[in-house]
């Protein structure tokens, strides 16, 4: 099962890739993740994306198209995997386009999971309160200024995967708002 997760910033990809791949026993690639796993590492493609994540912008297509081709080699991969995050941009859906085809393989899926905007900013909220709550630390970008960027970077770069996905027949669209149990049994049902 090879599956991508659309959605704005806060829409609730993550949630739903993690309980996924509980229940496929495939891995969740998360580009996000994989940044910020750099950054903490300072490595030299986390020291190119810190400023621009703490800004809330988006990492350039040429270092997330490299971090993604090389992530669905791993042998954990094998059964599939879900994107979360990725890709973000029509260059990057592109390329992936390109190194599927290159590596013989096929998506089954791409689910957008579509939420107001307003009930976006609460859940970001909600994010950091609970992250102090548990002595976490909370996301550089999960501040207004850097959430506001990305949900401008999400209207303007990544809202028009919508149509890519849509023109290729893959695109399915979950209403985000409900609750994550509701949200989730609809998946299920576009995947069954
Ligand atoms: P990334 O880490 O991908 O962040 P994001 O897309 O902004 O998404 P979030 O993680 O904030 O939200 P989510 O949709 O996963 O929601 P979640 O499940 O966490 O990217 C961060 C940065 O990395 C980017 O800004 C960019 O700089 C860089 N980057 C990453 N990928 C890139 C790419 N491909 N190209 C270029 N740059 C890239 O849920 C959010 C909250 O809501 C949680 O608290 C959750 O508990 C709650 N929640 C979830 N579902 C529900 C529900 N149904 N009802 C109520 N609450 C819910």
């Amino acid at each position: 099962m090879r599956l991508i997760f659309l959605g704005p910033p806060g829409a609730g990809k993550g949630t739903q890739a993690k309980l996924l791949t509980e229940r496929y026993g495939i891995p969740q690639l998360s580009t996000g993740d994989m940044l910020r796993a750099a950054v903490a590492q300072a490595t030299e493609v986390g020291k190119r994306a810190k400023a621009v994540m703490d800004a809330g912008q988006l990492v350039s297509d040429e270092i997330v198209n490299e971090i993604v081709s090389d992530r669905i080699d791993a042998p954990d991969c094998a059964k599939g995997f879900i994107l979360d995050g990725y890709p973000r941009t029509v260059p990057q859906a592109i390329a992936l386009d390109r190194m599927l085809e290159s590596k013989g393989l096929k998506l089954d899926a791409v689910i957008e999971l579509k939420v107001d905007e307003a009930a976006l900013v609460r859940r970001m909220e909600n994010r950091v309160a609970e992250t102090i709550a548990t002595g976490g630390t909370v996301r550089s970008d999960d501040n207004p200024e850097a959430f506001k960027r990305r949900l401008t970077e999400y209207r303007e770069k990544t809202a028009p995967l919508s149509e890519h996905y849509a023109e290729t027949g893959q695109l399915k669209t979950v209403d985000g708002m409900a609750d994550v149990e509701a949200v989730t049994a609809e998946i299920d049902k576009i995947l069954a």
